[in-house]
């Protein structure tokens, strides 16, 4: 139907007579003349219908927003001084000299280039991503998996797919299930990742795996969080962690060369999880930030404080400090709001100090918790933190859990406030993670990455004599502050699986129940192996700028794991449930669709 793309049309055409498709961006009567911009995906084209030829103009004085047409005409360069710079057709326009309506459109429900409500977006998706910038932001998802698909098969990777249908697989969310009509009572699981299938593919010599898969998670949702996210997941044979991670990291520089024309460091640097919850109070570390936490409890031990000597006495407590440069200025409110924020993630309070004047000690300083601090307290904490005049000191003292999420949180939005973002790409590889976590309330080990991760010490006896202290072969690609990746060396002998389950607390029988496939695998000859598995979403939303996965997946769901376009999840029909053997409980009501 047509001959150029809108957004293709420029002056190499002037003369020629060309046919274009598209919709009514907007159109304007400028008396007598009809302008009609036409929009396709490559952009706008601006069209023109004099009133010489009765016939085009009387239909084009029909057409309005959103209307689809082809128009055939002339292009010609536009007059002196009506020329767009903003449009790659900007010099150009086409005299129609034909044009046919294929299709009318109902005023729709909002404007395409108006600010709107996300719920009101995302039920007409399909006119939100009429949007300039929505259409840029999955043609740049494409050109990602693009890219990406280009580098792993330059490199004998071989995309081989996996079942959605499946069974459990642990990466510590819940379970999306399916119930069966043929195993009445039974259920699939959706897959939380390939996680155990492309270890089997190892097994079974592929040797270089990966695939762009859908990943299913119910877990709590944030901007950075979809029920159904998409991984780029891989699994390689006889590679070491480094062999790995060096492979990986080029695979993230070739993708930000190949689509942002942006060189990343080479190699990225490398910090221990330790290290980056001592500077950062977080495992995904944002380094645009300079700012950095250090620690105070030995100074403030002996304090009658209590607030800060009771975790600083504690082996599980945390005193840390964090300075904000020229924070002198916070006003008594802001400070209140900051403790605010700080309260969300659990932090009973914040205490500062104002600096100001870093040279006389105590008598340069402005504090409710002054009277409380020794004078070598305060010399300890001023040269500590490298205090300067006009700076303003916060103070975390909890548990260890609530001071590194309440102040790495702090530390992000002070930075953010208070423009101190360094503009730029900051990967980071943080590695050395402990294999295990303690799970206090169920007193129980669970593991920090997945239960098939190696240690570095594999002898089974000495993991299990101090879990505590273990650290796995695992690795997370942080790019900006986010987790963009994550794997891990695994386990490939069948002795060091059941011992790590086993310190799970997965008895024999439950582990046989759930696992018992990938352990007999592992008796075959599993070759040692190890991978990651990249989150697609969080990539795209990184290099696009936008602030929401939602914002580059084409029908994504809310908040509340709801789709406000197909409004899933719906109730089903009595016969449905019959027929998978499902009764629901009384306070749950039946569709009647
Ligand atoms: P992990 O659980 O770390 O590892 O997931 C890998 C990456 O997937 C992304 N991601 C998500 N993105 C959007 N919404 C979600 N709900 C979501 N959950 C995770 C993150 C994360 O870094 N099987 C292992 C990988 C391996 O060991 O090879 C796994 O799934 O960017
Ligand atoms: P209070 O003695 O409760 O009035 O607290 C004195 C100062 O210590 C206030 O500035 C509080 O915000 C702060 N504070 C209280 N609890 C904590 C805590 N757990 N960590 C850091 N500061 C705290």
């Amino acid at each position: 139907m047509r001959s150029h793309y809108c957004g293709q049309v420029n002056e190499s055409q002037i003369g020629q007579s060309v046919t274009v498709a598209g919709w009514v961006h907007r159109r304007r009567d400028h008396g007598g003349v009809i302008f009609v911009d036409l929009r396709d995906r490559d952009g706008l084209v601006q069209i023109v219908f004099d009133p010489d030829a009765p016939s085009i103009f009387a239909e084009a004085e029909r057409v309005r927003s959103e209307y689809v047409l082809t128009v055939t005409g002339q292009i010609r360069r536009r007059p002196e001084g009506t020329a767009n710079s903003g449009l790659a057709s900007g010099q150009v326009e086409l005299l129609a000299t034909a044009v046919t309506v294929l299709n009318r459109a109902e005023p729709l429900p909002f404007q395409l280039d108006e600010e709107v409500r996300e719920d009101l977006r995302l039920k007409y998706r399909y006119l939100d991503l009429r949007r300039d910038v929505m259409q840029r932001r999955l043609l740049l998802r494409h050109e990602v998996t693009r890219s990406i698909r280009r580098y792993l098969d330059d490199r004998r990777f071989v995309d081989i797919e996996t079942p959605m249908l499946t069974k459990a697989t642990p990466e510590g969310a819940r379970d999306y299930l399916v119930p069966s009509r043929t195993h009445p009572g039974e259920f699939f699981a959706l897959p939380q990742s390939p996680q155990i299938f492309k270890q089997l593919l190892m097994v079974s010599g592929f040797d270089r795996y990966y695939q762009i898969v859908r990943c299913f998670r119910d877990e709590d949702l944030r901007a950075d969080r979809q029920p159904d996210f998409t991984q780029v997941d891989i699994e390689t044979s006889f590679l070491s962690q480094t062999d790995i991670m060096t492979l990986m990291e080029g695979l993230i520089r070739t993708l930000f060369h190949d689509v942002l024309g942006v060189d990343l460091p080479n190699p990225f640097p490398q910090m221990s999880y330790a290290e980056a919850m001592r500077r950062y109070a977080s495992d995904k570390p944002d380094l645009r930030i300079a700012l950095e936490l250090v620690d105070v409890a030995d100074l403030v031990a002996d304090t009658e404080f209590k607030v800060f000597a009771g975790p600083a006495r504690s082996a599980e407590g945390r005193v840390a400090a964090l300075r904000v440069p020229k924070g002198n200025d916070l006003t008594r409110s802001q400070i209140d709001e900051y403790t605010a924020y700080v309260g969300r993630y659990g932090a009973k309070g914040l205490a500062y100090v104002k600096v100001n004047d870093a040279t006389t000690g105590r008598a340069g300083l402005q504090s409710p918790i002054l009277k409380f601090l020794s004078d070598t307290a305060i010399d300890g904490i001023l040269s500590r933190t490298a205090a300067q005049t006009g700076d303003l000191i916060f103070f975390g003292a909890d548990s260890a859990r609530v001071v590194n999420d309440s102040l790495g949180a702090l530390r992000l939005k002070v930075g953010q406030d208070r423009g101190l973002v360094t503009p730029g790409w900051q990967p980071l590889w943080v590695v050395d993670f402990p294999m295990f976590e303690r799970d206090d309330d169920a007193k129980r080990w669970v593991a920090m990455h997945h239960p098939f991760t190696s240690p570095v010490n594999e002898d089974p006896v000495a993991l299990a004599s101090s879990p505590g202290t273990a650290i796995a072969k695992a690795y997370d690609c942080v790019l900006n502050g986010s987790e963009i990746g994550g794997g891990s060396v695994r386990i490939y002998r069948e002795e060091l699986q059941s011992a790590v389950f086993e310190l799970l607390g997965i008895e024999v029988t439950e582990a046989r129940a759930k696992f018992g496939f990938l352990l007999d695998a592992l008796k075959y000859g599993a070759p040692p192996h190890g991978g990651i598995a990249f989150g697609l979403d969080r990539l795209v939303m990184l290099m696009t700028g936008a602030d929401s996965i939602r914002e580059v997946i084409a029908f994504p769901k809310t908040q509340t794991a709801f789709c406000p376009l197909t409004e899933a999840p719906t109730a089903v029909t009595e016969q449905q449930l019959k027929d998978l053997h499902i009764r629901l409980r009384p306070s749950v009501t039946v569709g009647s669709g």
